[in-house]
């Protein structure tokens, strides 16, 4: 039943936007909105933190998902929802997770790379708010991901979590995405090959989504995205630039997990992006 209301919904987005209705507002207004820092990165230990509904709203719209929660709805039968027809950056949250959802089913069959083909239980394309302004970008998904369908569940992801939380948000107000959708078999590094046969995917969902920023997490988001042979330490501590979008590349938490003195550069990174989105995050005291 519900797999059928999504179809029929879906259906209903295409049509609105293959018509040229590309976004709905809610004359309602969106309500105020306060976020709570739930935890930190692991020892860093500092007090919660409150976000008032303008920060918040700087850093990810809020959905509006909601003005076409219902199959049935359409915009000229409810006074309160009115189309809009798209201009560039102001797409928002109906029409991008459409797109999103339309490239999601097209990964789930791909067999460009054989052998994860057959391997992975599904594919991992990347879940969060297709508004957001955040992207985080890791390597690929591992055993638990493959099983969930869900990126950085694992330990490695409840770091990636924390991390997030750190930061004063939460997972579903950025976007977490792998550079690959499959699951190399015994978690071993992504090959080029399959990093190219990936790429026109992450760069498509980063085209949609159109993040302002983008962390990437170790070295293999890095170097694929910033074709570059160098290590996290000598990419960290500034942004590179990919098709305008500000890159971070920063520790992964897998890497945290074996390293953990490690933290505070990341802890360092994320104080960095912060600033420059204009939310300065309390220095740590014990990074
Ligand atoms: N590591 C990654 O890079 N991605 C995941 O989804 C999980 C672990």
């Amino acid at each position: 039943m519900a797999n059928r209301l999504q179809r029929m919904l879906r259906q209903q987005l295409q049509s609105f936007s293959m018509s040229g209705v590309t976004s709905f507002v809610n004359q309602a207004g969106a309500s105020s909105t306060t976020f709570e820092a739930a935890s930190t990165i692991d020892s860093m230990d500092r007090a919660p933190t409150r976000l008032d509904s303008k920060e918040v709203s700087e850093l990810a719209t809020p959905s509006e998902v909601s003005a076409v929660s219902s199959p049935s709805l359409k915009s000229s039968e409810d006074p309160s929802i009115q189309p809009v027809t798209s201009t560039k950056n102001s797409l928002n949250m109906p029409d991008k997770s459409a797109q999103l959802a339309v490239l999601k089913e097209k990964v789930a069959t791909c067999t460009l790379c054989p052998d994860l083909a057959v391997t992975r239980t599904q594919t991992v394309f990347g879940t969060g708010d297709a508004n957001a302004k955040i992207v985080f970008m890791g390597e690929a998904p591992g055993a638990q991901e493959d099983e969930t369908g869900e990126p950085f569940v694992g330990r490695a992801g409840q770091l990636l979590t924390k991390i997030i939380e750190a930061c004063t948000l939460s997972r579903s107000q950025v976007f977490i995405l792998n550079t690959l959708k499959c699951r190399p078999p015994g978690n071993r590094n992504p090959t080029p090959e399959e990093v190219t046969h990936c790429r026109p995917y992450f760069d498509e969902q980063l085209a949609i989504i159109q993040p302002q920023y983008l962390v990437c997490l170790g070295a293999i988001a890095a170097r694929s995205l910033l074709a570059t042979d160098l290590a996290i330490g000598k990419l960290r501590g500034k942004f590179h630039n990919y098709n305008d979008i500000k890159v971070l590349a920063t520790y992964h938490p897998a890497y945290l997990l074996r390293n953990p003195s490690a933290k505070k550069e990341v802890w360092l990174d994320m104080q960095f992006l912060m600033k420059d989105i204009g939310i300065p995050l309390p220095a740590s005291k014990n990074p």
